[in-house]
């Protein structure tokens, strides 16, 4: 864990601006004065974002699945810029809810095009400016959920696995420059994402979207502030692996006492969270 200056003062980026996690980034950010580049491609969630943000910003409607349209975007950023690149945050994303028998390539390729290659074509796009100023940092936004396995989430656990592998290989190929790599592993925070997935069927075999999202309610006790900050903090700490939430903390530690059956607890345990 190293720690540098890649935050205050500094331009920062994220992608899924326009809610949540990366809306409360934006907002925690631009509050400290740092000039922030938005996207998203819901147009009117990223217009109310930037009507809320203190400092300057610029933004565009964007599918981070769109390679080209992401190395236009971090061509443009550079050129707006009113201070160094500090932090490049990969957040966009989205999940399906769905056991593997009954799901569907479709569903699973739009969650690892958007969670794995739109964050792989960010961290492509903004690399090589990042390298250029030997400063900065990649913060790929993964989840508990790239740690731990979860039933009916295989397509996001497969590509918030594929997130933290990819941003832990580049941290190593990064060790002695200026730049550096971070994942970020939320637990349940209080967004749309439940709201935002394509619904199927639920851990418990249930079909009630509605139903999910109570549940998710019940469980999700960190704000995107809180989140927010959590992220922001660990980042200027130079920590490699961002844990958000209680959850997630006690969910990892719980993962390496018990490698193979961590998830029989957490199933006796899920009723009483969720009462
Ligand atoms: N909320 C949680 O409990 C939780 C837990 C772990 C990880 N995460 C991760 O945090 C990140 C942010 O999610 P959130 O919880 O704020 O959800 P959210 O649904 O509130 O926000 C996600 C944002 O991403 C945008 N987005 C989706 N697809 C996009 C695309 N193709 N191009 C551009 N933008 C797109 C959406 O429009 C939305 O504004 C996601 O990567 C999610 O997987 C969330």
């Amino acid at each position: 864990m190293s720690s540098r200056n890649v935050v205050a003062g500094r331009t920062a980026v994220i992608t899924g601006a326009g809610s949540g996690i990366g809306r409360a980034v934006a907002l925690h950010l631009s509050g400290m004065g740092c000039p922030v580049a938005l996207c998203d491609w819901d147009e009117d969630g990223l217009e109310e974002t930037v009507a809320s943000l203190p400092g300057p910003s610029m933004h565009r409607k964007l599918d981070v699945r769109d390679r080209q349209a992401q190395l236009t975007w971090a061509a443009d950023v550079a050129s707006w810029a009113p201070a160094p690149i500090g932090l490049v945050l990969n957040n966009a994303g989205v999940t399906v809810s769905n056991s593997v028998t009954g799901g569907s390539p479709e569903d699973d390729e739009w969650v690892m095009d958007v969670n794995f290659w739109g964050v792989v074509h960010g961290t492509r796009a903004f690399l090589p400016i990042l390298q250029q100023q030997d400063s900065g940092a990649i913060v790929n936004v993964s989840s508990l959920f790239g740690i731990i396995a979860w039933p009916t989430q295989s397509a996001y656990n497969a590509s918030k696995f594929a997130v933290r592998g990819f941003t832990e290989s580049l941290r190593i190929e990064l060790q002695g420059t200026g730049v550096s790599a971070h994942t970020v592993h939320p637990g349940g925070v209080a967004t749309h994402i439940v709201d935002n997935a394509r619904f199927h069927v639920d851990d418990q075999g249930g079909t009630d979207h509605g139903k999910l999202q109570r549940d998710f309610n019940k469980v999700a006790r960190t704000t995107p502030a809180k989140a927010a900050k959590i992220i922001v903090s660990g980042v200027e700490r130079g920590k490699d692996r961002i844990l958000v939430g209680p959850d997630a903390v006690a969910m990892v530690t719980l993962s390496r006492i018990l490698p193979n059956s961590y998830f029989t607890v957490i199933r006796k345990l899920m009723p009483l969270v969720r009462k």
